[in-house]
Formats: structure tokens, sequence, C-alpha cells
């Protein structure tokens, strides 16, 4: 995938993209990679992502790979100082890891799912972006990003771990900005829609193609796309702020 930013936009820059073996994640590593920013991919399955950075480096990308479970707090904690020994500093952190199971009702809802949700989409941002702070602050181009869910502000009427979850997402997103704006750390989130990976079965695409105006689900690449303008300087004056990217299947009035 060629970059949506002009060639070098992103150089020099250091990204770390969190469920980077797969999915949305490789993109976000492809799409920062094309404008000339060095990645670690971070995932707890680490054949795929070894599998993924390979392919990823014989395109000429300059990424690496951190292998672990992003829910373990001293894990999330190594990951993040071997990530920046690797790249030799950090400017941009991609939260992107996620689960999406249990959609059930109220009366359905498993605590222990909850809490596995919880640990996955919320806990762990927390301590990735808490370990990662010295070092954004050491950046001049730092970023936080957040691929959170339409399901945060739309809610399906199911799904309360994964609803839960990813609404705490920008609530996290939206504190951490207020926090940090003074000091440059700009904080912003994507709520994407449906997206072709593996977290949506093939068997739900026709429901989802009838949900969405633009009529099909959306290629991993046109999230990272938005994940790239919110790294690069394009988007200097942006904090706290939620980008929807769902071909018009959320669209919300003031
Ligand atoms: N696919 C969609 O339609 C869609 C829509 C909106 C938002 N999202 C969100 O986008 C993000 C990316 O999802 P995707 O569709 O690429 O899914 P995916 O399942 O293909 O990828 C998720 C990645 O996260 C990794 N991961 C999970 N738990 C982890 C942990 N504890 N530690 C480290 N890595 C872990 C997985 O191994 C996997 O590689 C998720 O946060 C998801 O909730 C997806």
């Amino acid at each position: 995938m060629s970059s949506t930013l002009a060639p070098g936009a992103l150089a020099g820059r250091r990204a770390v993209v969190t469920g980077g073996a797969r999915g949305m994640g490789r993109a976000h590593g492809t799409a920062l990679t094309a404008a000339g920013a060095s990645v670690v991919l971070v995932d707890i399955d680490g054949a795929e992502l070894e599998e993924t950075c390979t392919q990823l480096r014989g395109d000429g990308a300059k990424v690496s790979a951190v292998a672990g479970d992003i829910t373990v707090r001293a894990r999330a904690e190594a990951i993040i100082a071997e990530a920046a020994a690797t790249l030799g500093g950090l400017d941009i952190l991609v939260h992107n890891a996620g689960l999406m199971y249990s959609l059930t009702g109220l009366a359905d809802t498993d605590d222990d799912d909850f809490r596995r949700l919880f640990a996955v989409n919320v806990d762990a941002p927390l301590f990735l972006t808490r370990a990662a702070l010295p070092l954004l602050r050491a950046s001049d181009h730092a970023r936080v990003i957040f691929i959170s869910s339409q399901w945060a502000q739309v809610p399906d009427g199911h799904s309360y771990a994964y609803m839960a979850s990813k609404a705490a997402q920008l609530g996290l997103m939206k504190t951490m900005a207020k926090e940090f704006a003074a000091e440059q750390i700009l904080v912003n989130a994507i709520t994407p829609g449906a997206v072709m990976t593996r977290m949506v079965p093939t068997e739900y695409y026709e429901a989802e193609r009838a949900a969405i105006p633009i009529g099909r689900l959306a290629e991993p690449g046109e999230i990272a796309a938005v994940v790239a303008f919110l790294a690069s300087d394009a988007a200097s004056f942006m904090t706290g702020q939620t980008v929807p990217v769902n071909g018009g299947a959320c669209i919300v009035g003031i």
C-alpha cells in the first residue's frame, strides 16, 4: 500500500502499534511505514506477528516485532521498554489490539468475558500509555491514537462487554487529551464501522452491507489512512477528538 500522506511525511517518527499481527493493526503498520515511520508491531500471537513482520520487511518496511500479552501490566511496561530500545524513542502509540465476542444481552453477559474485554480494550491502553509517557514527553510529535468502534457511540442494544469497553476507550482518550494537551501530546480516537478483518465473520457481511449507505464494508487500509493522518503534522491542531470512519453507517447530528 502506498502512503496517503506526502512521501516522507512521517520520516524519523517512531511508532508502536498493538494488535499488529493481522487485520487493521497490520494495515496501520503498513501505512505508517509507507509514510517513512519506523514501527514496532506488538501482538499476543507471536507466530503470526513474525510472519507479518517478515512480509512487511520484504516490502521494504522498517518494522520489528515484540510479542506479548498487553493485559499483563509488567509485560506491557516491558513491551514499551523493548520497543523504545529498538526504535530509539517513541512518537506514536496506536491502541489497536482488541477483542470482540460475547455479543449477548444483559442476562447472558458473562462476568469473566466482561473483564477479559475490559482487560484488552481498556486496561492495556492505560498500562501502555502510562509506561510510554516519559518517551512521549520527550517527543516533538507525540500522538496517541485509539481504535475504538462506532458501537461506542451508537449501541446495538446488546454486546454489553464490547460496547462498554469501546465507550470506556473514548473516556480514556478524552481524559488523556485534556491532561496532556499543554505538553503537546495529542490524543485522538477513530470509531470504525464494519471492517473486513477476522474479527467480523464473513456470514455477517451481507447484513453489515445493508446497514452501510456506501454499500460495503471498509478495507483495513481505509482506517489505517486515518491513523496515518492523525499521526502526521496535518493533524497538529487535533486532540480529544473522535473520528468516525463508517461509510455513513452512523451519521450523528449536532
Ligand atoms: N473489524 C471491525 O469491523 C472493527 C470495527 C470497529 C472497531 N474495530 C476494532 O479495531 C481493532 C482491530 O481489530 P481487527 O478487526 O483488526 O481484529 P483482529 O481480531 O483481526 O485483530 C486484533 C489483534 O489484536 C491482538 N490481540 C488481542 N488480544 C491481545 C493481547 N492481550 N495482547 C496483544 N495483542 C492482542 C490479536 O491477536 C489480533 O492480532 C480492535 O480494537 C477492534 O475492536 C474493529
